[in-house]
């Protein structure tokens, strides 16, 4: 970080959805972006505050990729970082945060359905593609990304 104040908290699964509506899903409503889990006591959504004001988001879920069946298996959704602050280092913060707490958890695996358009931004973190690529509806190309921690 270049000396930017920021910091990172927990928040609530509502408090993502304005962000998650924005930047990810901008066809779908707010009310229509509750994830699957999303309010269960295991999931834990984070927030990066800069300058007070909510600028990136992310949310780790216990579950297993489609086929396994692990409790050590967690699921990052919902990262994003507002468009002002990209490049500033906090989706790397944020990263960071998810995969802290999933260590805290001892967590054995760590994976996402990546967009192909962020895949160089979680190979910085070591995670590798798994399969083939696919297209939601809507939603892009993606592939299956994960890391063994
Ligand atoms: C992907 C995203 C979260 C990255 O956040 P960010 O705040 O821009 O990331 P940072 O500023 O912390 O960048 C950290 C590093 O990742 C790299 N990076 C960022 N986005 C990247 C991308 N899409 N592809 C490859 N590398 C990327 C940066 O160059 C930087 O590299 P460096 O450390 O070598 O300088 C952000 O671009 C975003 O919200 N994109 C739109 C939503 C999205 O696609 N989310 C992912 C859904 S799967």
């Amino acid at each position: 970080m270049n000396n930017k104040e920021f910091y990172i908290k927990k928040i609530s699964a509502d408090d993502t959805r304005h962000l998650r509506q924005i930047i990810l899903r901008p066809h779908q409503t707010a009310n229509e972006l509750v994830y699957p889990g999303d309010d269960d006591s295991d999931s834990v959504h984070f927030g990066l505050y800069f300058e007070n004001k909510l600028c990136g988001i992310a949310s780790v879920y216990r579950q297993s990729p489609a086929g396994e069946n692990s409790t050590a298996s967690w699921r990052l959704r919902g990262m994003a970082t507002t468009e002002e602050t990209r490049g500033m280092g906090f989706g790397k913060e944020l990263m960071k945060e998810c995969l802290n707490f999933v260590r805290s958890k001892n967590g054995e695996k760590f994976w996402c359905t990546a967009r192909t358009t962020a895949e160089g931004f979680y190979e910085l973190f070591g995670l590798k593609r798994h399969g083939d690529v696919f297209t939601p509806e809507g939603l892009g190309e993606h592939v299956i990304m994960s890391i063994k921690l």
